[in-house]
């Protein structure tokens, strides 16, 4: 069957989400804020499940239409045929938001949606009750200027959740996040890599997994897995597949942090990751930071002020970055943190900047490039 499918993106990354979808083959794509629209069948609700590796969910997306009344929700819900995906065991469980729309309390649209979704499934199964024992359906009514979307999630636990991550150090990153930072450093596994603030290791096992082509949900189960309109084989056919796409590339990635606890959680979630042969880990002060390498790009998260340490300390901190990386003369380095202040600290104008999130926190991530003359970068889509 053809869905309408929505992978959601933090505000920021919706084109690097668009453009891990062309990577992927799709090719209609509707890009909004937060969200890239585009169709699909089953196979392709399992492969953007496994592949993604910047977006936070995979949704169906079940109907648009205009209410602003409780009726006209109710009846634009009723009119799905929701039976065709949820078996009459489905758990429907009801989440909402609403932003600038005339139906503005969110319980009494989940609990109209709820009704409603209940009325389409007895209309099909002609029964009168439903048991709700099984397998979770998650819709959400979002409703956005008295525009309503019904969307079934087919992740379940979100995207970022690789499965390697059970350890964080202190503020940790959404694995999604890093990996968006990673694809959009252009960063290519025959150059060298560094994280100087690599905390739990994250940009590390993101740009590894990157590196080595593993698949971001290799190691995850998705809730569509248990999902009747998802023919078990196929969930195993694309799962062999990325087993196979697994390339068997060498490379080098270090990562560093003056904390030797966090090095090591880091060590650890690299080796659930698969990938701790590719990324040396080290204990050190960013200061202490070298490189006999003429060529490299450093990636990195350091701390922000705003919730761990004072701002001095952090303005000094990005002091100390700026004169170690002066003398990395060509290497590229790429720093995302919420200081605005970050450039006049750091001693140097970003070639770039681009506005991210990092959770609820709006970031900048500052991107300097390696002179141009060398052919081997190509920054011009940087
Ligand atoms: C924002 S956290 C990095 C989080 C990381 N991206 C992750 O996903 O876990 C910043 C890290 O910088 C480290 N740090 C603070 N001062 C440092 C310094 N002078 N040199 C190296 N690392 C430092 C902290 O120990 C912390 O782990």
């Amino acid at each position: 069957m053809e869905y309408t499918l929505i992978a959601t993106a933090t505000f920021g990354l919706e084109k690097v989400v668009a453009n891990e979808l062309k990577e992927l083959g799709y090719e209609e794509l509707k890009i909004e804020n937060g969200k890239v629209t585009f169709k699909g069948d089953e196979m392709d609700i399992v492969t953007c499940n496994m592949w993604l590796r910047t977006a936070d969910r995979v949704l169906i997306k079940m109907a648009e239409f205009k209410a602003e009344s409780f009726e006209d929700l109710f009846q634009g819900t009723l009119a799905v045929e929701w039976g065709d995906i949820i078996p009459i065991t489905g758990f429907m469980h009801v989440t909402g938001k609403s932003v600038k729309s005339k139906l503005y309390s969110v319980p009494d649209c989940q609990s109209i949606v709820k009704k409603a979704v209940v009325d389409a499934m007895k209309r099909k199964y002609r029964r009168d009750l439903f048991p709700e024992n099984g397998v979770e359906y998650k819709i959400e009514v979002g409703i956005l200027k008295d525009t309503v979307t019904l969307t079934l999630d087919t992740s379940g636990t979100g995207l970022h959740k690789r499965g390697y991550r059970e350890m964080a150090g202190i503020a940790p990153m959404k694995e999604t996040l890093a990996a968006a930072l990673v694809l959009l450093s252009k960063w290519e596994p025959g150059n060298l890599l560094a994280d100087p603030f690599c905390g739990s290791g994250t940009i590390a096992i993101e740009a590894a997994m990157i590196g080595k082509n593993i698949a971001p949900g290799l190691n995850r189960s998705f809730v569509s897995e248990q999902w009747d309109i998802i023919p078990q084989d196929l969930w195993q056919d694309i799962r062999k597949f990325a087993r196979n796409s697994i390339n068997d590339k060498e490379f080098r990635i270090l990562a560093s942090d003056i904390s030797g606890k966090v090095v090591k959680t880091a060590r650890e979630n690299a080796k659930k990751a698969g990938v701790e042969d590719y990324i040396a880990f080290q204990k050190l002060d960013v200061a202490d930071f070298s490189s006999k390498k003429k060529r490299g790009y450093i990636i990195t998260n350091p701390p922000y002020g705003e919730r761990i340490g004072q701002l001095n300390e952090v303005e000094n901190l990005y002091k100390t970055m700026g004169n170690t990386f002066k003398k990395l003369n060509d290497w590229s380095y790429f720093v995302i943190t919420s200081y605005e202040n970050f450039e006049k600290c750091f001693g140097k104008k970003s070639d770039k900047n681009r506005k991210l999130y990092n959770g609820r926190l709006k970031c900048y991530f500052y991107q300097y490039f390696a002179p141009k003359e060398d052919k081997s970068y190509n920054y011009k889509n940087a």
